[in-house]
């Protein structure tokens, strides 16, 4: 696999050697995490739901456990931004991995947490961060870090919003609240006020907080009407509460900026950012203005937010390594182009949403779309509360060659 390789699928998919992984899988995990086969697949159309086991990946390509060869038009949920094992990634890890794999979060940090955080302020012009393991990690520390600076618990998160199901975060998730929700209403709390993305923030009394994607990824790749954002800042600016920005999935280049409030030109107090900052480590930040962190207060010896892998010294060399891709390979500028030129050859197939390289076409049937895509070698998923559109977020990498030919396949399976 070169990283920019055609689909090369021979046989079912899945094929045997994945499906007998995955019936392995299916004894021993909760089976609430992968689907199954035949749940839907009569519905949707298709031979089988069952998931092709990864095995190896370069690039924008993936391999199974069968050999089939596909192109992850996902990037892996948004985390190959550089692509799938980029080289200079893969060296900083490893180099890493032989000297220190780990320090001691809170209490004994190593040079390669503070290069990191250093890259961090440069890149978003927010001074200061906590890291963390996981997208929901950033959004709980940016939440906490909220309450804390405005001494208020009311947080207003928006429709369709996808922050992670960690409790703080779940709480303020509005995608298929239904589903994610509905089993923990109870030990959610009551201090999340939901209002419409993009619509009417509504009265501010006793809000701290005002979270929000400036695109929203998994609600559907929705981006709101321009303005709307600055809005957001004015009304915080007026009662006093923190403005968060979740760009875990939008952030490090995707929309064709580093950072996709870029666009509009408003800055928030607190960034999150996670997924494609490091390419393939479970990284996080939530990044921040200088007064709003320093809320906290120094620490007295007992850091009252932190975890035993804060900061870890391959992760942090990792997303060092990662930001500094993205700006040898001039990839912000790669994504803005690359993207209006794919947007256009897709709005063949119907309308198109997002910027950059997070792009979303709405199709009627995305989820079957998606499926007979896979079984013509080309990754992708259905995105928003109806499945109503198919996600297009590749790796910033992708050879142009492998969208052609993923334009070509669409229009067959269409
Ligand atoms: C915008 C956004 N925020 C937060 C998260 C949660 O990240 P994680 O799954 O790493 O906890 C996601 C994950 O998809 C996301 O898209």
């Amino acid at each position: 696999m070169t990283g920019e390789d055609l689909p090369r699928v021979a046989g079912p998919v899945p094929g045997p050697a994945s499906r007998g992984w995955v019936d392995r899988l299916a004894r021993h995990e909760c089976p609430a995490i992968t689907a199954r086969r035949a749940r839907r697949a009569e519905a949707l159309g298709v031979a089988d739901t069952d998931p092709i086991v990864w095995v190896e990946s370069r690039g924008s390509n993936v391999r199974d456990a069968d050999g089939n060869v596909f192109v992850d038009l996902v990037a892996g949920f948004g985390v190959a931004s550089v692509g799938h094992r980029h080289p200079r990634v893969v060296a900083a890890g490893q180099a890493q991995l032989g000297v220190l794999p780990h320090a001691m979060g809170d209490v004994y940090p190593d040079p390669n947490r503070i290069r990191l955080l250093e890259a961090l302020a440069r890149h978003t012009g927010l001074p200061q961060a906590i890291l963390g393991s996981s997208g929901s990690d950033a959004v709980e520390a940016a939440l906490k870090t909220a309450r804390v600076a405005s001494g208020r618990d009311g947080v207003v998160a928006f429709t369709g919003a996808y922050h992670g199901l960690s409790y703080g975060a779940l709480a303020v998730t509005g995608y298929k609240a239904g589903a994610f929700q509905a089993p923990f209403a109870g030990q959610l709390g009551p201090h999340v006020r939901r209002r419409p993305f993009g619509g009417d923030l509504g009265p501010m009394d006793g809000v701290g907080a005002v979270l929000v994607e400036p695109i929203q990824g998994r609600g559907g790749v929705r981006v709101p009407p321009p303005g709307w954002l600055a809005g957001l800042r004015a009304a915080c600016d007026a009662a006093g509460a923190v403005l968060i920005f979740d760009e875990v999935f939008v952030g490090f280049g995707r929309t064709g900026r580093w950072f996709a409030h870029q666009h509009e030109g408003v800055v928030p107090d607190l960034l999150c950012l996670g997924k494609g900052m490091a390419a393939g480590f479970p990284i996080s930040a939530c990044v921040g203005r200088r007064e709003v962190m320093e809320a906290w207060g120094a620490s007295r010896g007992e850091a009252l937010h932190t975890q035993t892998f804060l900061g870890n010294p391959v992760g942090c060399a990792m997303a060092a390594a990662c930001i500094q891709v993205i700006e040898d390979e001039a990839l912000v500028e790669r994504s803005a182009e690359l993207g209006a030129w794919l947007a256009e050859r897709l709005a063949a197939f119907g309308p198109v949403r997002g910027r950059g390289l997070m792009l979303g076409l709405e199709l009627p049937d995305a989820l079957g779309v998606s499926r007979r895509l896979l079984e013509r070698g080309f990754i992708t998923l259905p995105a928003g509360e109806g499945a109503e559109v198919l996600q297009l977020s590749p790796p910033l990498t992708v050879a142009r060659a492998q969208l052609d030919a993923f334009l070509d396949t669409l229009g067959e399976v269409l």
